[in-house]
């Protein structure tokens, strides 16, 4: 069978790996989960499993059925209602916790906010009036985009208080994908600040997003933070931009945390998929609280006096959405909340932040790790690491040399490495060891949490007891998204139907081993994996293709020591226009614009045709092994078999 996926890091490498690694009985002794009967409690009856978890939650007027499944629609908690920013909050200072650390916040120029579980709740209160103010009404999305600042959880929790949905924009996305994410949620208040820092500098926000504002007439509001001070220039217009710290000053400070219906929707987060249309996926409140409350516990044995959790990712992802907000809030954990880069202004930062707090647990990408190890073996002497006692990886797969030295280096040996499995789609973590209870293998995400369902299938959609195949999930879980925002059938068409209404296709490939252990390849579609960030190759394409001297473009990830995957762009220009290093500049820029730097391709090369079916399909396949100097297999399918050899030529010219 051939399972054609973009080429993950080391694919191979992956699954020749004797070592195993037994959670010590150290860890074990003290493991939120040491025993491991939980996988076949959670498996007789998932739904009572899924209870327990949603019981550890205060909801304002308990459930009546705990799932609904109409495949592949699901209901949990019916008739519950509860609100997601009490069960964050309130809830924690009303049981005496209030002084108690929710955000260490460290700024990229070094600044320092320590803000506890009742500072976050009035900022969280003052917020939610503020919007209130600006009229948002239940229901009614309200966009985010934000530097990593305490004032982006404080946002989202203010939605979610008034039960308003949240759109959250990852800040490295262009103003014209902010646009596009704005108009397709219909968003009528934005929230974003002044300016990012980036390397020292501010980099403008507000005033990039102004020209893309003012082509969104349904946009009432726009909130601005003040994050530099008045640094940078903001210009607002009278009438609809509004300063964050005035609308605070001018609103009450208590506002109460009114139930919703457990499926009310929660957020909102544009993903890539494998149309130029990035997907709206639709979360809810109840259920999503739960899975991730449930699985932050669990996969990182939190224990709130005693834990300092650190997420290293961005509150734009699905991770920081579930795991810097959500999770760990309702949890009642400490985390740090980092807005800087690796390396700015040294590349011990991480290493100084962790001894700093005393960090007990890190959670970070295998893209980090890749860098970490480039910059140098070993952590730089003088930093103490010794606090931390857990390791998470998520987002690509981790090839055991990372994963080794993310296991030795950084935790010293003694820290177990859990690899997380899951997207934007599930919610939640859902293929994980349990710390105390599962033995690891490097590069392998091990098995499916309890209660969760995960197989791997043929293109027949049978099931692979062991072998290669498609990653797929059985059984509704709480934190699984409920639609795509207004596109109820591309829902359906994307993920229950290749397999069925029942199954859940994931779009990667994935190994099960001899012990049942699964092992992620890599996506089966057109998405691209950037440093764990997902992009689509048609989305970069038509980005490229909007440029006036690309005639036609396709797009491809390579294999890349740092990012994990490249893109590399096969351009075809309209006549009159010629290839040159500047125009390879312009339409890298370009696509900045477009879509943010993340998805500028790494490479381009130039083709005077592109590998096509007769039905005109590209065959990034073939693109795909001619980037990489691979035998090409039959061409003879080809619409122009000569277009391959051409192409050929100018990549082995380095051309590019
Ligand atoms: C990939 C990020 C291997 C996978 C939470 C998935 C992984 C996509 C892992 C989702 C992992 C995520 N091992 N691959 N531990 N975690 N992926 O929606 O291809 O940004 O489908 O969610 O990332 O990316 P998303």
């Amino acid at each position: 069978m051939e399972i054609q996926i973009g080429e993950g890091p080391d694919v191979e490498a992956l699954m020749h790996t004797e070592e195993v690694f037994e959670p010590s009985e150290e860890f074990k002794a003290q493991a939120n989960f040491g025993d491991p009967a939980v996988y076949d409690r959670a498996e007789a009856d998932p739904e009572a499993w899924w209870a327990e978890w949603a019981h550890k939650l205060d909801w304002a007027q308990p459930w009546d059925k705990v799932l609904e499944w109409d495949a592949p629609w699901a209901k949990w908690f019916v008739g519950g209602k509860i609100n997601v920013s009490h069960n964050c909050l309130d809830r924690h200072v009303a049981a005496g916790n209030g002084d108690r650390v929710a955000y260490y916040w460290v700024g990229e120029d070094g600044a320092r906010r320590t803000i506890t579980y009742s500072d976050l709740l009035s900022t969280t209160e003052r917020f939610a009036n503020v919007l209130k103010n600006l009229g948002v009404q239940p229901g009614e999305t309200v966009g985010i985009y934000l530097p990593m600042i305490p004032e982006a959880p404080a946002a989202m929790l203010a939605c979610a208080r008034i039960g308003a949905v949240h759109n959250v924009v990852f800040g490295g996305f262009s103003a014209e994908a902010v646009r596009e994410r704005m108009e397709t949620s219909h968003a009528k208040v934005l929230i974003t600040a002044d300016a990012t820092l980036r390397r020292g500098e501010p980099l403008p926000m507000k005033q990039s997003l102004d020209e893309a504002l003012d082509a969104l007439p349904d946009m009432r509001h726009v909130v601005v933070v003040d994050r530099t001070g008045g640094k940078v220039e903001t210009p607002m217009r009278e009438g609809r931009d509004v300063w964050w710290h005035e609308q605070m000053l001018a609103a009450d400070a208590d506002c109460p945390a009114e139930p919703f219906d457990a499926e009310h929707p929660l957020f909102i987060l544009y993903t890539s998929g494998s149309t130029a249309k990035p997907k709206g996926i639709q979360h809810t409140s109840g259920g999503f609280l739960t899975g991730v409350s449930a699985t932050h516990n669990a996969v990182f044995d939190i224990k709130p006096e005693r834990d300092v959790y650190w997420c290293a990712a961005d509150i734009g992802w699905v991770t920081g959405h579930s795991y810097i907000v959500y999770g760990p809030l309702a949890n009642g954990c400490t985390s740090v909340l980092y807005e800087g880069a690796p390396d700015y202004p040294h590349q011990g930062r991480w290493w100084e932040i962790i001894q700093e707090y005393g960090v007990t647990i890190l959670y970070t990408a295998p893209t980090a790790i890749r860098t970490f190890i480039k910059w140098g073996r070993d952590i730089p002497d003088g930093y103490d690491l010794s606090t931390l006692r857990l390791l998470g990886s998520v987002g690509e797969p981790i090839n055991p040399r990372a994963w080794l030295w993310y296991r030795d280096v950084i935790g010293g040996g003694r820290c177990p490495v859990v690899d997380t499995w899951w997207q934007t789609e599930t919610g939640m973590i859902m293929i994980t060891p349990l710390p105390g209870i599962t033995a690891t293998k490097p590069g392998s995400a091990t098995r499916p949490f309890p209660g969760v369902s995960a197989e791997v299938v043929t293109h027949d959609g049978e099931i692979v007891e062991q072998g290669g195949g498609f990653l797929t999930l059985r059984r509704p879980w709480p934190a699984m998204a409920r639609t795509l925002y207004l596109d109820p059938d591309r829902f359906v068409e994307t993920y229950w139907s290749r397999f069925g209404r029942e199954v859940y296709d994931v779009g990667d490939a994935a190994r099960v081993d001899e012990d049942g252990y699964f092992w992620v390849l890599g996506r089966t579609d057109d998405v691209i994996n950037v440093s764990g960030h997902r992009l689509s190759t048609m989305e970069v394409e038509s980005s490229l293709v909007s440029h006036e001297g690309v005639a036609e473009a396709a797009v491809i990830g390579q294999n890349d020591e740092q990012t994990g995957q490249a893109i590399t762009a096969f351009v075809t220009l309209e006549g009159g226009w010629e290839p040159s290093a500047e125009l390879i500049a312009e339409l890298r820029e370009h696509v900045a614009e477009k879509i943010g730097k993340l998805a500028r391709p790494k490479r381009i090369i130039w083709a005077d045709d592109l590998p096509k079916t007769r039905s005109g399909k590209i065959m990034r396949r073939l693109l795909r092994d001619i980037a990489d100097g691979r035998e090409l297999g039959d061409v003879t399918t080809l619409r122009d078999p000569a277009v391959v050899g051409m192409i050929g030529e100018r990549v082995k010219a380095g051309e590019d």
